[in-house]
């Protein structure tokens, strides 16, 4: 299976067979929107188009299919959500591809994608736990049967990688703002300072900009700060959040295994806290490598393979749809 990915800033293609990846490749574009703070989508389409043809050859190359039309099984492409002409780009180009080699096109949900880069690790005992933290969901979402997601908990205000990239542009980091995050907070000491935990009450569901702004008026109120210290104490409150839901929803229902996924599962914090929470608890926990916690094709090409298991091919005249949601 070929998977193809642009719905954000990375054109990530990959070769999937059997479940092993045997070819990848993934250009981000950090550079082209550092000074934007943010992903400026009209940049990020123009460098799809321009990367898409070179990165689907290099696979096509790493990967010795002799023939793709024999050899592939499909070709998977995220269709949403995401931002309307980076989607597009990937999109045109697997159906182009579908098309010449006349092999099944499989239209992929980008957090479909996430949530089966756990399973490219190891298998995912149901029912299921899993965390879904990206640059645009924060998600708990339970899996009882395959392709069944009920949502237990989604994003009040700002998702969970929203808030690293808001709080690292508050603090003068570069973009994307999780990974610079993590990095300076490894020199600091975020114990003296407390910022605001997890919404109280029963409630699954995420909030992280009162969080946000509570960073910016420690910033206000205490002038040039130690950066590394506040980062830390940022880092630790939006994880406590993360895993403090977690531990609620295990408490609420036995599940046999926690998976999680997105780019934010790829912080080291997280990891190991939801590796903690698994153990005492005694679920399994599936932790991707963080190489496959943030975007990439071998996700999409893992639930790509899911969904033409199920004889769900898409129609060439398929569009995008930014807002799909998976529950
Ligand atoms: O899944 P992803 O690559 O793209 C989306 O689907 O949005 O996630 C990107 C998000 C960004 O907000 C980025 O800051 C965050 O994931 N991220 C991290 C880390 N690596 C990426 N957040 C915290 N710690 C990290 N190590
Ligand atoms: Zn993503």
């Amino acid at each position: 299976m070929l998977g193809i990915e642009t719905s954000c800033d990375e054109t990530a293609v990959a070769v999937l067979k059997r479940g092993r990846v045997t070819a990848e490749t993934i250009v981000a574009q950090n550079d082209l929107h550092a000074d934007f703070g943010g992903v400026v989508p009209e940049l990020a389409s123009r460098q799809h188009a321009r990367a898409i043809t070179r990165s689907i050859s290099d696979v096509l190359r790493q990967s010795q299919l002799s023939s793709p039309a024999k050899d592939l099984d499909g070709v998977a492409v995220t269709y949403g959500p995401g931002l309307a002409g980076s989607l597009m780009v990937g999109v045109s180009a697997a159906k182009a591809l579908s098309l010449a080699w006349d092999v099944p096109l499989v239209a992929v949900d980008h957090m479909e994608g996430h949530l089966f880069a756990g399973t490219l690790m190891s298998p995912v005992d149901l029912p299921s736990l899993t965390l879904l933290v990206s640059g645009g969901h924060s998600q708990l979402i339970e899996i009882t049967e395959p392709g069944r997601y009920v949502e237990l908990g989604g994003t009040l205000d700002d998702a969970a990688g929203e808030a690293f990239d808001k709080v690292a542009r508050l603090l003068g980091l570069s973009f994307p703002g999780g990974p610079e995050i993590e990095r300076v907070a490894l020199l600091g000491d975020g114990s003296y300072i407390r910022f605001p935990r997890a919404l109280s009450g029963d409630t699954l569901d995420f909030s992280f900009s009162g969080l946000k702004t509570a960073v910016l008026r420690y910033l206000e109120i205490h002038g040039p700060v130690n950066v590394n210290d506040v980062a830390a104490a940022f880092q630790e409150a939006v994880v406590d959040a993360l895993a403090h839901k977690v531990g609620m929803a295990l408490r609420k229902r036995e599940y046999r295994s926690v998976v999680i996924g997105g780019g934010v599962a790829a912080n080291t914090l997280l990891r190991s806290r939801i590796e903690e929470l698994c153990a005492a608890a005694g679920v399994k926990a599936v932790i991707p490598p963080k190489r496959l916690c943030t975007d990439n094709g071998a996700m999409i090409a893992a639930a790509g393979a899911f969904r033409l298991g199920l004889g769900q091919v898409a129609a060439l005249d398929i569009g995008i749809d930014t807002s799909l949601s998976l529950a």
